[in-house]
């Protein structure tokens, strides 16, 4: 296999970035936030010069797909000048966006145009108390009929994500499945993982393996194991007389580090190297300390080195508090 300038000690070759421009979010969903967050200075987030300055450094190192994401990527402001940005850079291969649907109604159709090719939908309930009162602030048949123009608009991939919680939405997976396979979307289920304390549930008593979910589907849906890869850590399965897909990210039950191909960079500028740990380089104090004409040979350098502090996989324990004191939102899914 060829060598590209991404490669850590593992021999794991890094070619997709998970890159948030916003910690902020519309939502604020009981796994992923706690309900007062304080949210960073926006003098402490990356302008949107810096998210493009970082998107083509990571290209120009041989990324392929990008993720935009978030908090919620569509409430920062110009967001979609940054989009048109990077779709426009001819060796990235994928443009994708993981959004919680609030906005998409309205922007699906000039996300398509600025060469968006793949978009994540986040859907946990299709019951709108329950909806309200796992998002706090959410509407779902705003979402829905956001997911319903994304579908009209047509992207490449549309998928459903919903992290399951073992009393709160366990008993719809059945009903979420059927609703993403009959509109020709896929969907994928994650297991929760301890990221930042939270006060609204306990992650260990609702932990539900990817095993169960698929023995529960088993009343209903027929699966079969699908060779396909997103190029993520979702592992997909087929249920017959479907098109498309049901996927399973097991972060506990299914350790998926061995494939790691990726890295995520913080709304501030923290390049993140995992997940599930705190090993991180601070981009943004690279652009803030050099000059312009050396700020992306700084990044490059920055970034290869970075690598060789890639840790091996991420060690989830749900039964303790949670090691990873930053939220997803600030984390970037
Ligand atoms: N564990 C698992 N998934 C989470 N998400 C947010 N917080 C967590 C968590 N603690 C999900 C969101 C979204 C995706 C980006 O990450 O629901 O679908
Ligand atoms: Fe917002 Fe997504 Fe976090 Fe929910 S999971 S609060 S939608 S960032």
């Amino acid at each position: 296999m060829q060598s590209i300038p991404l490669t850590d000690r593992f021999g794991r070759q890094i070619t997709y970035l998970r890159l948030s421009v916003t910690d902020r979010c519309d939502f604020r969903c009981t796994y992923c936030m706690a309900e007062d967050m304080v949210f960073m200075p926006r003098s402490e987030v990356l302008s949107l010069e810096e998210l493009a300055l970082v998107a083509e450094t990571f290209i120009e190192l041989g990324i392929k797909k990008i993720r935009v994401t978030g908090g919620e990527p569509l409430v920062r402001k110009n967001v979609i000048e940054l989009l048109q940005h990077i779709s426009s850079q001819p060796e990235l291969h994928e443009l994708c966006l993981t959004t919680n649907g609030s906005q998409l109604e309205n922007m699906a159709e000039v996300l398509k145009r600025a060469g968006v090719n793949r978009i994540n939908v986040s859907l946990d309930s299709l019951q709108a108390s329950r909806f309200k009162s796992l998002t706090r602030h959410g509407e779902l048949d705003t979402v829905l009929a956001g997911l319903d123009k994304a579908v009209q608009v047509g992207f490449d991939q549309i998928k459903i994500n919903s992290v399951i919680l073992k009393h709160f939405n366990f008993d719809e997976i059945c009903d979420l499945t059927e609703f993403a396979l009959n509109r020709g979307i896929d969907i994928s289920f994650i297991e929760e993982m301890p990221l930042g304390t939270i006060h609204s549930h306990s992650r260990e008593l609702e932990f539900v393996s990817s095993e169960e979910l698929r023995h529960a589907l088993s009343a209903k849906f027929q699966l079969s194991p699908s060779e396909y890869s997103s190029g993520g850590p979702a592992r997909f399965w087929r249920a017959q007389g479907y098109n498309n897909l049901v996927g399973f990210i097991s972060p506990h039950s299914e350790n998926f580090c061995a494939t790691c191909n990726r890295v995520r960079v913080t709304a501030t500028g923290r390049l993140l190297l995992c997940l599930g740990n705190e090993h991180s380089i601070d981009l943004k104090k690279i652009m803030r300390t050099f000059p312009a004409s050396q700020q992306k040979n700084a990044l490059k350098r920055t970034i290869v080195q970075a690598m060789t502090i890639k840790p091996e996989k991420h060690e989830f324990d749900l039964a303790h508090e949670p090691q990873i004191l930053r939220f997803m939102s600030a984390t970037g899914g």
